[in-house]
């Protein structure tokens, strides 16, 4: 029997403006892409922005369902987008800010499981790692690649 210890780095901000300028357009962008939260049940919205590689931005928003799992996290519909309209560009790096009852959350709020396995698919697709910024208004997160956010990612299908 052997004990293991995983270990994950990741950066931690205090504010916007320690933040390298195309991080803070990110974040910025995740912001505004939070206007377009459809959250009426949850009243937590959620904001995200992704870079692509050649430096285009694609926003995504929550969207809820009176028939709850019918909604979508603004993660996944910030990728689906791309994946969608832009099948050939890598993602490079996703910015997630939120507010709980119109008031920004202080502490990042952190993708769901779901998401964090979409990110996963989208690294593989483009075999590239995908940085991953989780804003609150009091700290920054900024992690290199999904594996941080997800240890022991389902990966057995060779594809
Ligand atoms: N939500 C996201 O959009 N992203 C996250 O990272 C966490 C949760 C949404 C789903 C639902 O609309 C609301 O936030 C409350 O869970």
């Amino acid at each position: 029997m052997t004990n293991r210890h995983l270990s994950i780095d990741y950066i931690e901000y205090a504010s916007l403006e320690e933040m390298e300028p195309a991080d803070r357009e990110l974040v910025l962008a995740a912001l505004e892409a939070k206007k377009g939260s459809y959250s009426p049940y949850s009243k937590f919205q959620v904001g995200a922005a992704l870079r692509l590689e050649d430096g285009m931005i694609i926003k995504g928003a929550n969207q809820e369902n009176i028939a709850y799992p019918s909604g979508l996290c603004a993660e996944r519909t910030a990728m689906f987008y791309a994946g969608a309209n832009y099948p050939e560009k890598a993602f490079d790096t996703l910015a997630v800010i939120a507010s709980d009852h119109g008031v920004i959350c202080e502490s990042p709020a952190t993708p769901c499981g779901a998401c964090r396995q979409v990110m996963a698919e989208y690294q593989k697709k483009f075999k590239r790692p995908l940085k991953i910024i989780l804003a609150g208004s009091k700290r920054i997160y900024k992690f290199s690649k999904t594996e941080d956010l997800l240890p022991f990612i389902f990966d057995s299908l060779k594809v």
